[in-house]
């Protein structure tokens, strides 16, 4: 391995919904052999567990106490990241149409904010991460070594999510791509850690690009990240 494979940075990777960021993400942490973080699962998480106790998506103070109580434990899957809430695996639940729908009610209430970032820097103390997003540049780690914010066009990526989605949930293509914008809107104009791009983000629009080009295209950034630091160092 040389030197610039051993040496670990964190990469923050940042966009909208859709924009392939874990598909991508995943592919980069694997071929650096870092540890992906989807950042987006942990809201999901905690939006479920608000649904499943009947609590308002506008009750801050005691949806907060929900979140400060769950554990939350991100796991290595074979296809994809494995989100256990208090030792239950409830990964094949996050992904429902409920869920889409009330995720970004519950991702911009502070307390519950304040709670996943304190998680994730966490999992990013001992580097070698790469974590995706909305605020992950911005605000959860402004200090990361390479972000990037991966964008695509809307219609593209609301056929992206139409595939992810159970062809029995009953929904059109037209309907979600209206859904997937309203959701940005929602995650833009939010007043804590909007979904922005840093000023030191990279720009990648994925719209017609491969998973594969684009997630060479970050790790090459990576490892010439790591090359200027470890030169920097010497
Ligand atoms: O990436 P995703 O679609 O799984 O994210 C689900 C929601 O969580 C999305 O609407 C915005 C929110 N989110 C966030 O506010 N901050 C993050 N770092 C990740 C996701």
């Amino acid at each position: 391995m040389s030197e610039s494979q051993s040496y670990r940075i964190n990469i923050a990777i940042d966009g909208p919904a859709g924009a392939g960021k874990s598909t991508v993400a995943r592919k980069v942490a694997r071929a650096l052999q870092y540890i992906y973080v989807d950042t987006g699962a942990m809201y999901r998480a905690v939006t479920l567990k608000v649904l499943e106790s009947g609590l308002s998506t506008e009750d801050d103070i005691s949806v907060g106490s929900l979140a400060n109580a769950l554990d939350i434990v991100l796991l290595p899957g074979a296809e994809s990241q494995l989100v256990h809430v208090n030792g239950v695996d409830v990964t094949t639940q996050l992904r429902s149409l409920e869920i889409n729908r009330n995720v970004s009610y519950v991702a911009r209430l502070g307390s519950v904010r304040t709670r996943m970032a304190e998680l994730q820097r966490r999992m990013a103390l001992e580097k070698g991460v790469v974590m995706d997003g909305r605020d992950i540049g911005t605000h959860v780690l402004p200090d990361a070594e390479l972000k990037v914010f991966l964008t695509a066009t809307p219609k593209e990526r609301a056929q992206r999510r139409f595939l992810e989605l159970d062809p029995e949930a009953g929904i059109t293509l037209d309907q979600l791509e209206k859904e997937i914008t309203e959701r940005d809107r929602l995650d833009q104009e939010r007043e804590i850690a909007p979904l922005l791009q840093a000023p030191d983000a990279r720009l990648i629009d994925s719209t017609g690009r491969t998973v594969d080009e684009v997630a060479e295209e970050i790790v090459q950034w990576g490892l010439a990240a790591t090359r200027t630091i470890l030169a920097e160092e010497k």
